[in-house]
């Protein structure tokens, strides 16, 4: 018998299947629920690991790190690993990888999803059609707005924000804005895109704002109530990738206000707690971190966590490593 692996939740069978029939020793937890910092202490303090597939919900801090004696890679089950202190893990030569093979298109379908349900008002149409209140067709129900001729602003241009970019533009002629820490020229040649040096002349020039960048200290609060205060009055803001990079107070504050037309958000900034007052606007819509989730996804998501553990153990490098 090979190593001896930790999963620390369910996650689909493909990829722990791969690690068994590898000869790995998986040990995946029983519980059905994020294990809380005490619980991963207790795991590791108890037996010891090669390799830990670990999910965005488990706390891996110093304190965590300090009772893996053995472990040398953390694959985190996520393209995010803002839960993981990849600095510390690295002092003590833990690999970290995410699953950034996977998701880009997947996301940026989610992101659009999102974007439809508010300016085609499916969520409102669906709720008054349930309701019972569709009386007939009428030139004045339910009027949203179109994508065609507008600006969406992309904050980080990576891989989803790339394919967001893609799909606004092939599907809709939408003129596409980015920010980024680097400029991208490929990507202003194909989509005729425009790379715009600061975060505060983007959300104010577009018409969407779509966040794609990691969380991190300098993403922490990206958007607060003073860049929220500089978007537009019909501006949508769409959050797919870290709730906490939006001051999610200032936002609720500013769609109260009709300060900006609306929301879709998929994460939040303390989930999966809500701040006060956001399931009540009329201006939103919510998904539970969601946008990752097809079937397919989930699979191929499992299949490269596992991988990158194999990689890491076996040859010592991997295409997904973090740190
Ligand atoms: C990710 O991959 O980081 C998502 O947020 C989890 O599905």
């Amino acid at each position: 018998m090979k190593n001896k692996i930790f999963v620390t939740r369910k996650i689909p069978i493909v990829g722990t299947l791969s690690l068994t029939q590898a000869g790995y020793n998986v040990v995946i937890s029983d519980k059905d629920y994020p294990l809380t910092k005490k619980e991963l202490i207790k795991v590791f303090k108890k037996d010891s690991y090669s390799g830990v597939v670990s999910l965005l919900t488990d706390e891996i801090d110093a304190e965590v790190l300090a009772c893996m004696k053995d472990v040398k890679v953390i694959s985190n089950y996520a393209v995010g690993f803002n839960n993981i202190d990849i600095k510390t893990a690295k002092e003590k030569n833990i690999s970290v990888c995410n699953t950034k093979a996977s998701s880009g298109d997947i996301v940026a379908e989610h992101t659009m999803a999102l974007l439809y349900a508010l300016t085609s008002r499916v969520v409102w149409g669906d709720f008054f059609v349930k309701k019972g209140k569709y009386n007939g067709w009428d030139p004045m129900l339910l009027r949203g707005s179109s994508l065609r001729g507008k600006t969406v602003g992309i904050i980080g241009a990576g891989d989803i924000g790339k394919h967001f970019a893609r799909m606004c533009r092939n599907g809709h002629g939408m003129q596409v804005v980015y920010f980024d820490i680097k400029r991208d020229e490929n990507l202003e040649k194909e989509l005729n895109a425009v790379y715009i040096r600061t975060v505060d002349e983007l959300v104010s020039i577009s018409d969407v704002v779509s966040l794609h960048v990691p969380l991190n200290e300098h993403t922490f609060h990206l958007i607060d109530k003073k860049r929220l205060g500089m978007m537009k009055r019909d501006g949508i803001l769409l959050n797919t990738a870290r709730g906490p990079i939006i001051d999610e107070q200032a936002l609720v504050r500013s769609l109260e206000k009709n300060e900006i037309a609306g929301a879709g958000l998929d994460v939040f900034e303390f989930e999966p707690k809500l701040s006060k007052g956001l399931t009540k606007l009329p201006n939103v819509v919510l998904t539970p971190h969601i946008a990752s989730a097809t079937k397919e996804n989930r699979e191929q998501m499992s299949i490269i966590a596992c991988k990158n553990i194999m990689d890491i153990l076996e040859n010592g490098k991997c295409d997904n490593l973090v740190n």
